[in-house]
């Protein structure tokens, strides 16, 4: 049973931020993972997730959308299906980092934190994704692509737009 009645989340997550809150030393150290979780169930971090999470861990919605505003990788509208994150750190950027970001932007006719008109695809230029050893890299919702070109973007691309892709959501 879930420490907060009417929970916004599934029982699974539910049962995971019960937890959570009990394993740091603060409770408030819970609040990075607590977000990125609800934003995997949820799609983005709405208002509904502020509140609850401020309420199970004893914040201020204001000190949670202080830490929501600092995070690049936190969302507050909803991503695309398939959500499209290009590195350009140092070992990605030597490699051409920063063609294969615009050649997604050009592809699919939106910048950064944009989402398609079809609402399929989102992209987002984002810092190193731990991939650099096979720089130039990206990944569409947590699926790794790596040692990219143009042609292997588009290949990619038009994989998910058939819908044989990863779906997170
Ligand atoms: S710099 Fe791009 S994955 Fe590390």
């Amino acid at each position: 049973m879930s420490e907060v009645a009417n929970t916004i989340f599934s029982p699974e997550l539910a049962a995971r931020f019960d937890h959570l809150v009990t394993i740091y030393p603060m409770r408030r150290s819970a609040l990075v993972p607590m977000l990125l979780y609800a934003q995997d169930e949820v799609g983005y971090v709405s208002d509904a997730v502020v509140t609850e999470i401020a309420q199970r861990i004893g914040l201020l919605e204001l000190d949670v959308r202080n830490v929501l505003s600092y995070y690049s990788m936190l969302r507050t509208k909803p991503a695309g299906k398939y959500n499209v994150q290009v590195c350009t750190n140092i070992s990605c950027m030597l490699r051409g980092g920063y063609e294969i970001l615009d050649h997604c932007k050009a592809k699919l006719g939106i910048g950064h934190k944009e989402v398609t008109k079809d609402g399929v695809f989102s992209l987002e230029e984002v810092e190193c994704i731990g991939a650099c050893c096979w720089a130039p890299a990206m990944q569409v919702n947590y699926d790794f692509h790596d040692n990219l070109t143009t042609i292997k973007v588009d290949e990619i691309i038009e994989t998910y737009r058939a819908g044989q892709g990863k779906d997170v959501k």
